[in-house]
């Protein structure tokens, strides 16, 4: 059985862990550390927008989503973060994470939900296309990484 619940500060170095063990493609292409993904795991969680929620499974966390209440446009919201250690991905938990919190923002009275992810980033783009999400557009020069693929696609969802 696994549950779904809000996390806090406390989680982070699980959160980094997570982020870590998924294998992330820009972040294994600019050998992002762990102490590089903690300090902006700090700062997200110093900026106090983002909701941060974890997947547990046998009170392991493995994976975890967050939500920025707002984005430009009407009742509009955006996933911020997600991820799944790698040993658990191609299980459907990405698939769960992101309903429950397409529920979540639809009770809260949200429509759309975007997300951005990065235009090189093949495999995260066919997941938020089999799972629904459409290409809205590009934005070239978005993210600040270390190595040239700085644009970013942005995707859709309507809930
Ligand atoms: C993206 C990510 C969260 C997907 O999580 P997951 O648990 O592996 O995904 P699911 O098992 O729920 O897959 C859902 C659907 O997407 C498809 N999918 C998932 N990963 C895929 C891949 N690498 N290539 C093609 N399709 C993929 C699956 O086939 C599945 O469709 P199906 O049920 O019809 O087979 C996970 O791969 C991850 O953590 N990646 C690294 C971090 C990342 O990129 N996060 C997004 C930041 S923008």
């Amino acid at each position: 059985m696994y549950k779904i619940t809000k996390l806090n500060r406390k989680h982070i170095d699980e959160l980094v862990q997570i982020d870590y063990e998924s294998e992330h493609e820009n972040d294994r292409k600019n050998n992002t550390t762990k102490a590089e993904m903690k300090k902006e795991a700090i700062r997200r969680f110093g900026k106090g927008q983002e909701m941060f929620f974890g997947y547990t499974e046998n009170k392991e966390l493995i994976g975890y989503v967050t939500l920025i209440p707002f984005f430009p446009g009407y009742k509009h919201c955006e996933v911020y973060w997600l991820a799944v250690r790698k040993k658990n991905q191609g299980k459907g938990i990405g698939r769960t994470l992101m309903h429950f919190i397409e529920n979540y923002a639809k009770k809260k009275g949200f429509r759309k939900v975007f997300a951005y992810t990065g235009k090189n980033m093949k495999k995260t783009r066919k997941f938020y296309e089999k799972i629904g999400y459409k290409f809205v557009n590009e934005f070239p020069g978005y993210y600040g990484y270390k190595t040239g693929n700085t644009t970013a696609v942005l995707y859709c969802k309507r809930i």
